[in-house]
C-alpha cells in the first residue's frame, strides 16, 4: 500500500547571520537532518523530543511554510513542490499551538471559517458553503450561535475546536498538530482529544501529532517517534515506543513521566528506566560528533563518540543506537 505521506531523508539547516562586522565562519543550526518517516490514512504518528529537537521544524516543512535544504515530502505518492501550489497547500493543514493567534480578534469566526473556503474556491455559493461552515462547526461538537461571536467571546477550548475545523474545512488529507493541547486545562485537553480520536476515524485522515505530552500521545497515536537534536532516535508503534522503548533516550524521557498503569508497568518501570531527565540538549549548532546523545547517555562506548549509528529495523520500526536495550 502507498503511505498517504511519505517523508524521506528531509534536512533543514538555518545559516546564521554573521555578527556585525564579523568575518567568521558562518554558523549552521541542524535543526533537522535526514528524517524518514511514513502515516497510512487514518493513522497518527506521534512526534515527541525536548525542545529544540526539530519537532516544529518538520511541521512547518510539511504544511509548505518552509522549504527543507533537503529531502521530499510526498502525498499518496506524488511529491509535493517545496514552494506549494494552493490546490497542494490546502492538502496538509498545520494547527499550532495557541488558538487565539490563529485569528483575527477584531473578524467573526463566521468570517473565519468562510475565508479559507473562499480562497481555495470550496463551495459553489453562499447556501453551499454555509452548509458546509454549519457542518464542521457541528462535527467539533459546537453549534452556529458560535460563528457570530469574536474570537474573544468563545472559550479557550471553543477556540480550539474552531481552529481544527478551520483546518478541516478545506478537506484536507494531512493534518498536523503542533502542540495542539499545550495551552489547554486539563478537562479542556480531554475534550480535543476525544474530538481527534472521533475525527480521525470519520475523516480518514493522516495526522502528525507533536507534543511534549506523553500521556496524549499515548492515548492518541498509532506510531511514535521520538527525535533528538534534529534526527529520529526510534520509531515505531506508540504502545511499545511510548512504553518499552530500545533507545536510552526515550528510555529517560519516560522515566521523568508517570506510568498511567501500573500493569502495564513490564520493562519500562521508571526503576528500570533511570533517573528521569539528565543534563541538557546541547546546541543544534554544533552536535556532538558520533551518536548526538552520547555526552548524556550512560552507555556510551568509543563507537558512540565517533560512529554515527544508523537506523536500525526492529521488526516494528528502527532504532538509530549502538547499544540498544
Ligand atoms: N528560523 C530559524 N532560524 C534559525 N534557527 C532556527 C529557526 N527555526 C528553528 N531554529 C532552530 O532549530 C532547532 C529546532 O527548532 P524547533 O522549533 O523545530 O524545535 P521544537 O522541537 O519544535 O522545540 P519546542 O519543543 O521548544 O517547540 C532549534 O535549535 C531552533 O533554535
Ligand atoms: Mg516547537
Amino acid at each position: 500500500m502507498t503511505a498517504l505521506l511519505s517523508v524521506r531523508e528531509l534536512t533543514r539547516r538555518f545559516t546564521l547571520p554573521r555578527p556585525f562586522g564579523r568575518r567568521t565562519e558562518p554558523r549552521v543550526v541542524h535543526a533537522v537532518e535526514d528524517v524518514s518517516f511514513e502515516v497510512a490514512p487514518g493513522e497518527v504518528l506521534a512526534i515527541v523530543g525536548e525542545s529544540g529537537s526539530g519537532k516544529t521544524t518538520v511541521a512547518r516543512v510539511l504544511a509548505g511554510l518552509d522549504a527543507a535544504t533537503a529531502g521530499t515530502v510526498a502525498l499518496a505518492g506524488r511529491e509535493l513542490a517545496a514552494v506549494r501550489t494552493p490546490a497542494d497547500q490546502r492538502l496538509v493543514q498545520l494547527v499550532t499551538q495557541n488558538p487565539r493567534a490563529a485569528f483575527n480578534r477584531r473578524r467573526s469566526l463566521r468570517h473565519a471559517l468562510y475565508q479559507p473556503l473562499r480562497v481555495h474556491g470550496l463551495g459553489a455559493d453562499r447556501a453551499e458553503r454555509d452548509a458546509l461552515v454549519l457542518d464542521m462547526v457541528e462535527r467539533v461538537g459546537l453549534t452556529a450561535d458560535h460563528l457570530d461571536r469574536l474570537p474573544s467571546d468563545v472559550s479557550g477550548g471553543e477556540l480550539a475546536r474552531l481552529v481544527l475545523a478551520r483546518a478541516l474545512l478545506v478537506r484536507p488529507r494531512v493534518l498536523v498538530l503542533d502542540e495542539p493541547t499545550a495551552s489547554l486545562d486539563a478537562s479542556v485537553k480531554a475534550t480535543v482529544v476525544e474530538l481527534l480520536l472521533r475525527l480521525r476515524t470519520e475523516l480518514d485522515l493522516g495526522i502528525v501529532l507533536i507534543t511534549h505530552e506523553i500521556d496524549i500521545a499515548r492515548r492518541l497515536a498509532d506510531r511514535a517517534a521520538v527525535m533528538y537534536l534534529g534526527r529520529i532516535v526510534e520509531i515505531g508503534p506508540a504502545d511499545r515506543v511510548l512504553s518499552g522503548p530500545r533507545h536510552p533516550y526515550p528510555r529517560m524521557l519516560l522515566a521523568s513521566v508517570p506510568v498511567p498503569d501500573p500493569k502495564r508497568v513490564g520493562p519500562a518501570s521508571a526503576e528500570s528506566l533511570g533517573e528521569g531527565i539528565v543534563g541538557e540538549v546541547p546546541s543544534a549548532l554544533a552536535p556532538p560528533p558520533g551518536c548526538a546523545y552520547h555526552p548524556r547517555c550512560p552507555f556510551t562506548t568509543d563507537v558512540c563518540r565517533t560512529e554515527r549509528p544508523l537506523a536500525e529495523p526492529t521488526g516494528d520500526g528502527s532504532v538509530a543506537c549502538h547499544h540498544p536495550r
